[in-house]
């Protein structure tokens, strides 16, 4: 299976430089978006039903994979408009600072179903995302500093770091919090306030080429922003951040920021020079921290002696993690470990096992660069009222999952995931 895996890989490294030459001829805008999902819930279950069929011939399924990568694409779409109308009025900009079309074409080509060995593993949607209403929740008992508009933020950063990532060969995927918010909200956690990508370290250099270096030994020198950005050095509404518009794209203001923390952990930073500073810090939120790990063939772990910010890291075998496969995150669709709770156990402190069950906030504010004053610590359930999470059914006939999100107030069906669960899986979190 892990052979599979990494020729899988090197065929797609191969073959990208093609991809580069006429995907620059493609880039077609066709704004603005008209959302046209006119397929219903129980229909895209029952393709995604179809995908997990063994029975079902190569080819057929490839025009399933196809169907539902369409309508993940309106889903993006969607999300894309209703972020421009609601955080960018007025500015076109908006909708070319993600590049929707390489996006998909990435994520698409890297897991497409191109032979027997590659049949899916996982997959899902968001069948309806509605960025307002559902990330808008504040609750007194886990409040967010996070608006519906940071989260977009958030987002169109998470979306144009993954395209980086996949035109420059590099493997990733989520880990700690957000592999978190995966699992249990098929989304951020929405009282959360990062994302947390994974790579070999092998990668390091390739991270360091493919964003433009902030020098981080002059700490102390606030970075200036980038000529024609508006951005606001203290700490604005995100509402009021204004993209500039003579970039052909945002790709160009993303940077990478090297970052060593108390546990003497490195990590890089990555973010856009249009977002505003974080509060004595030389980066700017939102950001991306991508955390590079060790290896050796059969098991990858944290380096140095295992530090990890979650706790000591420990060896987390190679079979556990592969293949790597996508996961939901709000409306995209990112690589994750096979094995959720294995690599979150792997690198949760001991004692803190119960992290399937309980919800942990404000442990630590990125966008201040703030401790917490007080951190709160729920048993999810008492959230399960006003947060939307996920519900995992087992079919012990198929060894598939299934997930679904259900948003309490809506009383809706909102995302759908299946995938093979070979492990023990617990029905709940
Ligand atoms: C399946 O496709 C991948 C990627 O093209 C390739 O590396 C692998 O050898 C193929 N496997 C089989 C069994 O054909
Ligand atoms: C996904 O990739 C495959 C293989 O390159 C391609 O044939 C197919 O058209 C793509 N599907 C979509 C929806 O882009
Ligand atoms: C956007 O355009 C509308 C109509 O032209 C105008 O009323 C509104 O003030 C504009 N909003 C901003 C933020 O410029
Ligand atoms: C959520 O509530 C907290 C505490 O009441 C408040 O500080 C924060 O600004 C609110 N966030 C949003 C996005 O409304
Ligand atoms: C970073 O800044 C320091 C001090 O200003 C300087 O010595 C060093 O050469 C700079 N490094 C890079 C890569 O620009
Ligand atoms: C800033 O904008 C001006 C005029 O719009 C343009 O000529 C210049 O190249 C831009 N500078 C940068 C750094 O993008
Ligand atoms: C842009 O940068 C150049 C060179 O650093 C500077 O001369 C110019 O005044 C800047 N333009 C603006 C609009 O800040
Ligand atoms: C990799 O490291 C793990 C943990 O120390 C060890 O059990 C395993 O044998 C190592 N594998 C190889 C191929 O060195
Ligand atoms: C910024 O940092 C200063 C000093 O650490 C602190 O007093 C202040 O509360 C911080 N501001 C915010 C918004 O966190
Ligand atoms: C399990 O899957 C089979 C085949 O799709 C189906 O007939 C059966 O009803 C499912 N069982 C449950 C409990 O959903
Ligand atoms: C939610 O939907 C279920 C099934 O459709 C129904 O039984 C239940 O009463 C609904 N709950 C609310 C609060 O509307």
């Amino acid at each position: 299976m892990m052979l599979f895996c990494l020729c899988a890989l090197s065929i797609f490294l191969q073959q990208s430089n093609q991809v580069e030459t006429s995907l620059s001829t493609q880039r077609s805008h066709d704004f603005p978006y008209s959302y046209s999902n006119s397929l219903t819930y129980d229909e895209v279950k029952s393709l995604l039903d179809q995908l997990f069929d063994s029975e079902i011939p190569l080819v057929d399924l490839q025009s399933i994979w196809n169907k539902i990568i369409e309508i993940w694409k309106q889903i993006l779409k969607k999300f894309l408009r209703d972020a421009c109308e609601l955080c960018h009025e007025n500015d076109s900009y908006c909708y070319e600072s993600i590049d929707l079309n390489r996006y998909v074409y990435y994520i698409n080509e890297s897991f497409y179903p191109i032979n027997e060995s590659k049949r899916p593993v996982g997959m899902g949607i968001y069948y309806y995302f509605d960025l307002k209403t559902l990330r808008s929740v504040n609750n007194s008992i886990l409040p967010t500093d996070v608006s519906y508009c940071d989260y977009f933020h958030m987002m169109q950063l998470m979306i144009n770091v993954q395209t980086i990532l996949h035109q420059a060969q590099i493997k990733y995927f989520l880990t700690k919090g957000t592999l978190i918010g995966v699992l249990r909200h098929h989304d951020v956690i929405p009282w959360d306030t990062d994302i947390d990508l994974f790579i070999p370290s092998s990668a390091t250099q390739k991270i360091l080429n493919s964003f433009r270096q902030v020098n981080s030994t002059s700490v102390k020198t606030p970075i200036k922003p980038s000529n024609n950005t508006t951005t606001t050095t203290t700490t604005p509404k995100s509402t009021t951040i204004r993209m500039s518009k003579d970039r052909a794209s945002f790709h160009n203001d993303l940077v990478v920021y090297r970052f060593k923390n108390i546990h003497r952990v490195t990590s890089y930073k990555i973010f856009s020079l249009r977002s505003p500073l974080v509060n004595k810090t030389n980066y700017r939120w939102p950001k991306i921290d991508i955390f590079p790990y060790e290896e050796n063939k059969t098991h990858i772990y944290a380096y140095p002696k295992h530090q990890h910010n979650l706790g000591t890291m420990n060896y987390l075998a190679k079979s556990d993690l592969e293949p790597i496969y996508l996961r939901i995150l709000g409306p995209l669709l990112v690589p994750s470990p096979r094995h959720l709770r294995l690599s979150l156990k792997a690198m949760i402190k001991l004692g803190r096992s119960n992290l399937f069950y309980a919800c942990e906030g404000n442990t630590f504010l990125h966008r201040y660069n703030r401790g917490p004053t007080e951190t709160w610590r729920v048993p999810c359930k008492e959230l399960h009222r006003t947060y939307p999470f996920v519900q995992n059914e087992r079919n012990l006939t198929t060894s598939l999952c299934f997930e679904e999100l259900k948003f309490p107030q809506l009383n809706q069906s909102l995302s759908l995931y299946q995938y093979r669960c070979a492990e023990d899986l617990r029905r709940t979190l």
